[in-house]
């Protein structure tokens, strides 16, 4: 079906009213401060900048130390760092942005340095199958969590939405892709458990639903959202029937009225994935990606990774996807809405040496259109 909704349109997902479809996809950036994990000055100034943005989904966000991956994250497990992402809220609702917090738990890829002598969690003890770009190191064996245990992580994701709240976001999105603790559930390449939290989608999909519920309890569900990434084979994930398994979760999903869910697709961020002969690729599995999608979900989408502009413009005109997110576009365009909308060329300078470093280079010093 062709519209004439543009990436330009206003767009109303759930309670969350974007004025226009360009979304800033969750980026992590490693520039919080070291040991407290607390949002600082220039990731205020970074989110900032990109307020022209119909909305920021913010970097992922750790419920508890155990669940990081990274060094300098921006927490939410504690108020002090709650207090560090009200300055940046604050700051974004000041140049009339919108802002969700990506709220997540890593699972089974933690950082083993970071654990002090503890071991990660995961539905079953299955470790990714490579040495960790963290750590350098191989993936230690994971606890799979008793039933106990999981209902714990469940509260913790509320507890980090709580935060969340009173830090100002204007929403949450919960992480479920990438091959983190959510993911980790969904699938069943990482999921072997044989209680009520494995083997069918129903199972599978359990844990990721209890959290949305538990999320929406605190934002309601206008303001909750999901990302999740079905193909993706970033951190040793796979699924045999990634269709059979969104059958299921996405009309429960639909059920919930969430504001949104962001799919992303099999892209770059794949180029590490153990090749297994037996295993089918994500292009046999799903070949027109969003287009199934859209099939099987009847709310709002936002369709990510590796779009052009050209074709974010089509997903929206098709009425495919209700809006668009822009991870490495949005790095080294802080204004793309405006770049696109007048016509002025796209910044294509990207320092891939500063994606993960600290301060200000590589993170707050891309130039505006008026810079340039
Ligand atoms: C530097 C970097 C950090 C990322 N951090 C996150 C993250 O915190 N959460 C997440 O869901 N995805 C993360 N991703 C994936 C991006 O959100 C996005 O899916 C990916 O870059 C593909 O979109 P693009 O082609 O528009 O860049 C990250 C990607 C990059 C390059």
């Amino acid at each position: 079906m062709n519209s004439t909704k543009t990436l330009h349109d206003s767009v109303q997902l759930g309670e969350l009213k974007l004025q226009n479809r360009f979304v800033v996809a969750p980026l992590t950036r490693q520039r919080a401060d070291k040991d407290s994990f607390i949002p600082n000055d220039v990731m205020k100034e970074y989110y900032t900048q990109r307020a022209s943005f119909g909305l920021i989904i913010t970097e992922c966000s750790q419920v508890s130390k155990l669940s990081d991956v990274f060094y300098w994250s921006g927490g939410i497990y504690s108020k002090e760092q709650a207090l560090g992402w009200k300055k940046v809220v604050d700051s974004v609702h000041e140049k009339g942005g919108l802002i969700m917090l990506q709220i997540w738990h890593c699972g089974r890829s933690a950082n083993i340095s970071q654990l002090g002598g503890k071991q990660p969690i995961a539905p079953s003890p299955i470790a990714i199958n490579y040495k960790s770009r963290a750590t350098g190191e191989d993936y230690p064996v994971p606890h799979e969590l008793t039933i106990e245990e999981i209902k714990e992580v469940v509260q913790q994701f509320k507890q980090g939405a709580i935060y969340a709240k009173e830090a100002g976001f204007d929403g949450i999105e919960l992480h479920g892709a990438n091959g983190y603790l959510v993911d980790q559930f969904l699938r069943d390449g990482s999921n072997k458990r044989t209680d009520i939290y494995g083997g069918s989608p129903e199972n599978r999909s359990r844990f990721c639903l209890e959290v949305i519920d538990a999320l929406a309890e605190v934002f309601g569900y206008g303001r909750t959202a999901l990302r999740i990434s079905p193909t993706g084979r970033f951190n040793d994930m796979y699924d045999s029937d990634p269709v059979g398994l969104l059958s299921y979760l996405l009309p429960e999903l639909d059920k919930r009225n969430l504001a949104f869910v962001e799919f992303k697709r099999h892209g770059a961020l794949e180029n590490r994935a153990v090749v297994y002969p037996d295993r089918k690729t994500p292009q046999e599995q799903m070949p027109d990606f969003f287009r199934i999608i859209r099939k099987l979900y009847k709310g709002n989408i936002i369709a990510n990774d590796n779009l052009s502009i050209e074709e974010a413009q089509e997903l929206v005109q098709e009425e495919v996807a209700q809006a668009c997110s822009f991870g490495y576009k949005s790095i080294n365009n802080p204004d793309l809405p405006l770049r696109v909308k007048n016509g002025w060329k796209l910044n294509e300078n990207l320092d891939r040496d500063t994606l993960f470093t600290q301060g200000p280079k590589g993170y707050t010093d891309y130039p505006f259109h008026n810079q340039e």
